[in-house]
């Protein structure tokens, strides 16, 4: 070889380089292939779900259930609960993005301020699914929710059986949760015909709502309308459980516990147990075990960039059609209770029946 030392030592690295470097690459690769390490598709799932609070005994079973199903998927779970402060929502919503989540599950405490949420997520390239209560003015990337509408006409549409006649009145829920409407709108075309040929009188023009779904809030309300018509209710259209027990509060407070129709919502045990005593006459029973497993497979399948086959209708949130699941609510009085909510495990017969 015709060179100098530091050449010839030049060219002899080079063709070690050059023999070395493809079996090297060879054993990553085989490397990779046996211990399946250094694939991004690899990388766990990690899922927000921030919550708008979990004062309200349903919430804490959405959480249990969505945790521990998206587990079973191979996901972890950053759960956040805001105790009713839309501001705090959001700020816990900006951490988790922060963190890198995948997706973000929001259960928003006010339908218009958490569409900061859907956008500060959006320009991170992170999607959104409103669960339970849909988001305005934003473009979340699913609404999965009971059918609203239906659960407010299940409540009047029962109340009306059983007193098609006399004065009714109606409590709403939080005025910042889209459900509230939506659940006023569906009593409302229950009720509207027997509005229309009299039979029927709103008390208090059926404005009140319970701010924040505030029992004592309710309490309040049903005891200034008790006053204000001189206990002459037939009715009381509550919008969920929790304001139920507080118009049932009321109600006791007059003697009236039990001959005033109360309606309510979500098979709160407290409910069931009124239900059974006969202070509270219904509940509208929503499976929770449903709509949570059904979220947290739809984060998933959204944090893989899957289309989601379930989301087969659309919702419109004022701004786009949202793509959405919507299940169905069931009607549950004293006689179905055992079949429906016991029977799905969510109380058990022993809690329901248990008497102070
Ligand atoms: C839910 C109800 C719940 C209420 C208060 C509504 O948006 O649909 O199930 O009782 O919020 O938390």
């Amino acid at each position: 070889m015709n060179c100098k030392i530091s050449q010839c030592v030049y060219r002899q690295k080079n063709a070690l380089i050059s023999t070395l470097l493809p079996l090297f690459i060879i054993l990553i690769c085989c490397g990779t292939m046996l211990f399946g390490c250094a694939d991004s598709s690899d990388k766990k799932i990690k899922i927000g779900l921030s919550m708008d609070s979990l004062r309200v005994e349903r919430w804490q079973k959405d959480r249990d259930i969505f945790v521990a199903e998206a587990k079973k998927l191979g996901a972890e779970v950053i759960v956040q609960s805001a105790d009713g402060d839309p501001v705090k929502q959001n700020e816990q919503a900006e951490n988790m993005i922060t963190q890198g989540v995948d997706v973000l599950v929001v259960i928003p405490k006010d339908s218009i301020a958490s569409s900061q949420i859907v956008k500060a997520a959006h320009e991170e390239g992170i999607k959104v699914i409103a669960y339970d209560r849909l988001i305005s003015e934003s473009e979340p990337d699913l609404y999965i929710s009971f059918d609203n509408k239906q659960v407010g006409y299940l409540q009047a549409e029962y109340l009306l059986r059983k007193k098609p006649k006399g004065n009714y009145f109606l409590l709403g829920g939080d005025p910042g949760d889209n459900n509230a409407h939506l659940l006023r709108e569906g009593q409302l075309r229950a009720l509207q015909p027997a509005i229309d040929n009299g039979d029927i009188q709103l008390v208090a023009e059926g404005k009140h709502w319970a701010v924040g779904w505030d029992p004592l809030d309710a309490l309040n309300k049903a005891e200034q309308v008790l006053t204000k018509t001189n206990n002459q209710i037939d009715a009381v259209v509550a919008s969920n459980d929790g304001t139920a027990g507080g118009v049932v509060q009321a109600l006791e407070g007059q003697n009236l516990a039990g001959s005033v129709l109360v309606s309510g919502q979500d098979a709160d045990i407290e409910a069931c147990q009124r239900i059974v005593k006969g202070t509270q006459t219904m509940t509208v029973y929503k499976p929770i075990r449903l709509i949570a497993t059904e979220a947290a497979q739809a984060a998933v399948a959204l944090a893989k960039g899957e289309t989601l086959e379930k989301a087969n209708q659309t919702v419109n949130n004022g701004k786009i059609d949202v793509p959405s699941i919507i299940l169905t609510p069931i009607q549950v009085d004293k006689d179905n209770l055992d079949e429906v909510v016991i029977k799905d495990g969510f109380h058990s017969r022993e809690d329901v029946y248990k008497t102070e």
